[in-house]
């Protein structure tokens, strides 16, 4: 039996709800029939966005969602995506796919994806092949109030008077890649120069600086040397960090599910040591980590498209699984985080649905961000686990108050053993009964389709925790526990 012990007296910090974010590029079918069918479509839509995924987004209280890119954002001019005449434009992942962008969506249709969810906005900028004047008036057109400048009066003639709520500002996107394949001191003498102009155009906007790929702490070290006595503005250093190579979306061995976990386990060690070169240099009473780009990248040609749609893949139980384990981990780690946004949204990377033409389904992955919404906003208390010395045989645990209940939530990392857990509350007493919601399917490959959507979804039941309880495994758990 392994013995979960809630800490009451030592609270981590506040859960920022951001941390439970969105990321949408386009990408494959990230929008196109995935996100936007158009305002004359029959499917049922909201200003040309699909209602069924902004109903859900609604209810998981999606708090913030990324935008437009990833590389896309490398090669994207925001004036394409304005007004009635849209340019028909090569994108960043023509090559790859042979599909070109025709701006159908562009800052004011995002925005009203956003304002049907009530998400914040969060714009990447291009720094890649544009230039920080051509970002300024972007913000201009975005963010100056009505009868202002041109830039607004042109965005009131394109149908909108009043400024666009737009609190975050990526300043480029993986320039240690595809984002120019840049140094990091050459990258950070840029961001110097493009940050400099976007305060000075918003000095409200949150600034998030590209950071490291996964464990490149060079990057980090060299990025922040090149800034630190800048005097420039900087709120967030972005990291990205993918799982992959175990097995397939569908088809892998335990031996690949327990690859796949413990690769995105190291999002802990990884997202530590950057913090701490964040410290070294003195940055982290004004820097966070935003983890702008995070989920597992397995082989394309698993999900409904069958490859049409760049990078689409299924999501199964381990992909739930490792959902929990890395939202657990930024609970665990919140006082560190501003941010996270899970990649991507629909009918791509780790994505939270399926959607085309009039078939529309949620994955286990949806599932997840259903029972850890609870935890948003909520101040993280420290969890201690008895008995996880072996990694394959290990929980994952996250505990939170808010509003006098705790919710408790917890992965078997297993893909063998159930485990018997007995909850310790140390400093506040929990009622006998809480409400336990489980996701849990015997066959660890289990999944959703558009003909079978629900072989993957959680029940709810009432939970003793006063006495030990099972958790199956390969099994995420989420417990509201009502405060005595
Ligand atoms: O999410 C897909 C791609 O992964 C993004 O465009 C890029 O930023 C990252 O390499």
């Amino acid at each position: 039996m392994k013995k979960i012990y809630i800490v009451y007296p030592k609270s981590i910090g506040t859960i920022a709800p951001e941390i439970y974010g969105h990321f949408t590029e386009q990408l494959g079918g990230v929008f196109y029939d995935g996100l936007w069918v158009g305002k004359d479509s029959e499917v049922e839509n909201i200003k040309g966005f699909r209602k069924f995924v902004i109903d859900k987004l609604k209810a998981i209280n999606a708090p913030v969602i990324r935008w437009p890119g990833g590389c896309f954002a490398e090669t994207y001019d925001w004036r394409d995506g304005i007004g009635k005449e849209r340019p028909v434009r090569r994108n960043w992942w023509t090559p790859n796919d042979g599909r070109y962008e025709n701006n159908a969506v562009g800052t004011h249709e995002f925005m009203d994806f956003c304002e049907a969810v009530g998400a914040k906005a969060y714009f990447a900028a291009n720094l890649t092949s544009s230039t920080p004047l051509h970002i300024c008036r972007w913000m201009d057109y975005c963010l100056s109030n009505e009868n202002t400048t041109s830039l607004a009066a042109e965005r009131k003639i394109n149908g909108r008077a009043d400024p666009f709520n737009i609190p975050y500002w990526g300043v480029g996107n993986e320039n240690w890649g595809g984002g120019g394949n840049m140094s990091p001191a050459h990258y950070g003498n840029e961001y110097r120069r493009y940050a400099t102009l976007m305060e000075n155009t918003d000095n409200t906007a949150v600034l998030i600086a590209c950071g490291p790929n996964g464990s490149d702490y060079k990057w980090s070290e060299e990025f922040c040397g090149t800034i630190v006595n800048s005097g420039v503005k900087i709120n967030g250093l972005a990291m990205h960090y993918y799982c992959g190579s175990a097995g397939d979306a569908l088809n892998f061995n335990k031996d690949e599910w327990y690859r796949m976990l413990a690769q995105a386990n190291k999002m802990e060690e990884i997202l530590l040591r950057h913090w701490h070169i964040l410290q070294g240099f003195g940055m982290d009473n004004r820097v966070k980590l935003a983890i702008d780009e995070w989920g597992c990248w397995h082989p394309e040609g698993s999900g409904p498209s069958k490859g049409y749609n760049l990078f689409e893949q299924q999501s199964t139980v381990r992909d739930a699984v490792v959902t929990a384990l890395t939202l657990n981990i930024f609970n665990n780690n919140c006082e560190k985080i501003m941010m996270a946004n899970v990649a991507q949204l629909v009918n791509n990377l780790h994505c939270l649905f399926f959607a085309s033409g009039g078939d529309s389904i949620v994955t286990p992955t949806y599932h997840v961000f259903d029972m850890f919404k609870e935890h948003q906003g909520g101040s993280a208390i420290q969890t201690a686990v008895t008995g996880n010395d072996e990694f394959n045989c290990s929980v994952s645990v996250s505990a939170s108050r808010k509003n006098g209940y705790t919710t408790v939530t917890l992965a078997n990392l297993s893909a063998e053993t159930d485990m018997e857990i007995s909850l310790e509350s140390v400093g506040v007493n929990l009622q006998n009964t809480a409400d336990m919601t489980v996701l849990y399917n015997e066959d660890m490959h289990a999944h959703n389709t558009f003909e079978h959507p629900d072989t993957v979804k959680p029940f709810t039941c009432a939970a003793d925790i006063s006495k030990p309880f099972i958790i199956p495994k390969t099994a995420v758990v989420s417990l509201k526990c009502k405060e005595c």
